[in-house]
C-alpha cells in the first residue's frame, strides 16, 4: 500500500455516479475529509451536476483513471467484471457494488468479500473488493457470530422474510416500479428460494438451510428482515444478545438493540440494527432476529467507504453515518 497517502487526500473515482448506489456513494464521499471525488461517470446525465459541489458527470469514456487511487464500480451486474477485465490493472484499488466478485458468483478468486466488521484485515491488503449485497449484509451480520459460536441448529431451516424499498431495484424505469404500481401495496416477490442474492449468503453461511422471502416494500428506500433462527436447546435471545456485543461492541456500524428496531431508525445512516426476541409455544427452540438497514446506506454505499476507509488506512467508520 501506498504510506504517502496518509497525508494528503486520496483521488477517488464514481463509475456509475448517477445510480441509485453511485448518488449515495457520493453524498457519503461528500462529507469524507480524507478523500478528494476526481470524477463521477454518467453517460446518460454527462455534464449534469453531481452532488458533490463543482463537480459534474463525465461519459464513462472520460474517466481519468490514471488520476485515482480507488475507484468504485456502482455498474450494472456484468459491467463490472467486464470493467476490471479491461482496466483493473490501471488502477490501485476497486470496490465493487455489483454481484460479480462476490462469493458463489463464479468470480470470487483475486477478490476479497468485504465485511469490514468480520475481514478487516483481508480487505485492508485487498486490490479488489467485492462489496457485499443489501440483503446479505443484513442475513450475514447476524447469523454469522452465532454459527461462530455454535448456537445455530443448523438441521433445520432457517426462514428468512426480508422487505425492501423500492431503491434496491435501481433508479432504470421499470414499469412495475411505478409510484401507482406500489403504493398501498406489499407483495413478496422471487418465491422459490432462488434470489439471486441466495448464492453470496450461502458462501459466507456455509452448511445452514437458508429459506430467503424478498417483499417490496413500497417506501423509497431501507430493508427490515425477520429471521427465524432454529438454535440449540437452552440457547436464549440473551445469549445470543453477549455473543453480537462481543463481536461488534466497539463497532459503530452494527447497533445492538433491545427493541425491534423500526426502518426509520436507520434510513439515511450507514448502520445495521439487531434484535432478538425468545418465542413461546414452539417446540425446539426458535427465536426471532430482526434486522434493519438502508440498502443504499450499511447495505452499499456506506459498506464501501468502510472497506475504502480500511484499504486506505483510515479507521472504518471515518466519513460514514454511524
Ligand atoms: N440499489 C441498491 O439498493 C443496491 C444495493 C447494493 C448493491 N447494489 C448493486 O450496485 C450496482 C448499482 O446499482 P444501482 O441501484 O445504483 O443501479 P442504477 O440505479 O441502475 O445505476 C446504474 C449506474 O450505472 C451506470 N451505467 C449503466 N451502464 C453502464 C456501463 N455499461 N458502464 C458504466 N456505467 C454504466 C448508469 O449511468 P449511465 O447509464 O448514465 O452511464 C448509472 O449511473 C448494481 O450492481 C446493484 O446490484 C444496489
Amino acid at each position: 500500500m501506498n504510506t504517502n497517502i496518509k497525508s494528503s487526500k486520496v483521488p477517488v473515482g464514481v463509475l456509475g455516479g448517477s445510480g441509485y448506489t453511485g448518488l449515495e456513494l457520493l453524498r457519503v464521499l461528500r462529507g469524507h475529509d480524507g478523500v478528494d471525488v476526481r470524477f463521477a461517470t454518467s453517460d446518460s446525465e454527462a455534464l449534469h451536476p453531481t452532488p458533490i459541489p463543482g463537480l459534474a458527470f463525465v461519459p464513462v469514456a472520460e474517466a481519468r483513471l490514471e488520476d485515482v487511487e480507488v475507484v468504485f464500480l456502482c455498474v450494472p451486474h456484468g459491467e463490472a467484471a467486464v470493467w476490471v477485465e479491461r482496466n483493473g490493472a490501471r488502477v490501485g484499488r476497486v470496490v465493487d457494488m455489483t454481484t460479480d466478485h462476490r462469493p458463489g458468483s463464479g468470480r470470487e478468486a483475486g477478490a476479497v468479500y468485504g465485511l469490514p466488521e468480520v475481514t478487516p484485515r483481508e480487505v485492508a491488503e485487498a486490490r479488489l473488493v467485492a462489496n457485499p449485497g443489501c440483503y446479505p449484509t443484513g442475513v450475514i451480520l447476524s447469523l454469522l457470530p452465532l454459527v461462530r459460536a455454535g448456537l445455530v441448529d443448523a438441521s433445520r431451516p432457517i426462514m428468512v422474510n426480508a422487505a425492501s424499498g423500492v431503491t434496491g431495484a435501481g433508479r432504470s424505469p421499470k414499469r412495475e416500479l411505478l409510484f401507482a404500481e406500489v403504493v398501498g401495496d406489499f407483495r413478496p416477490y422471487g418465491l422459490g428460494n432462488d434470489h439471486r442474492h441466495l448464492p453470496e449468503m450461502r458462501a459466507a453461511l456455509p452448511g445452514l438451510q437458508l429459506l430467503f422471502v424478498p417483499h417490496l416494500l413500497p417506501v423509497a428506500r431501507g430493508i427490515l428482515e425477520t429471521i427465524a433462527l432454529p438454535v440449540a436447546t437452552g440457547v436464549d435471545a440473551a445469549r445470543v444478545k453477549t455473543v453480537w456485543r462481543d463481536v461488534y461492541g466497539g463497532c459503530g456500524a452494527v447497533r445492538v438493540e433491545d427493541h425491534a428496531p423500526a426502518l426509520a431508525e436507520v434510513v439515511e445512516t450507514d448502520l445495521l440494527a439487531l434484535a432478538v426476541f425468545d418465542n413461546v409455544g414452539l417446540e425446539g427452540s426458535t427465536l426471532t432476529l430482526v434486522a434493519a438497514l438502508d440498502n443504499l446506506g450499511k447495505g452499499a454505499a456506506g459498506q464501501a467507504v468502510q472497506n475504502m476507509n480500511l484499504m486506505l488506512g483510515f479507521e472504518s467508520g471515518r466519513g460514514t453515518r454511524c
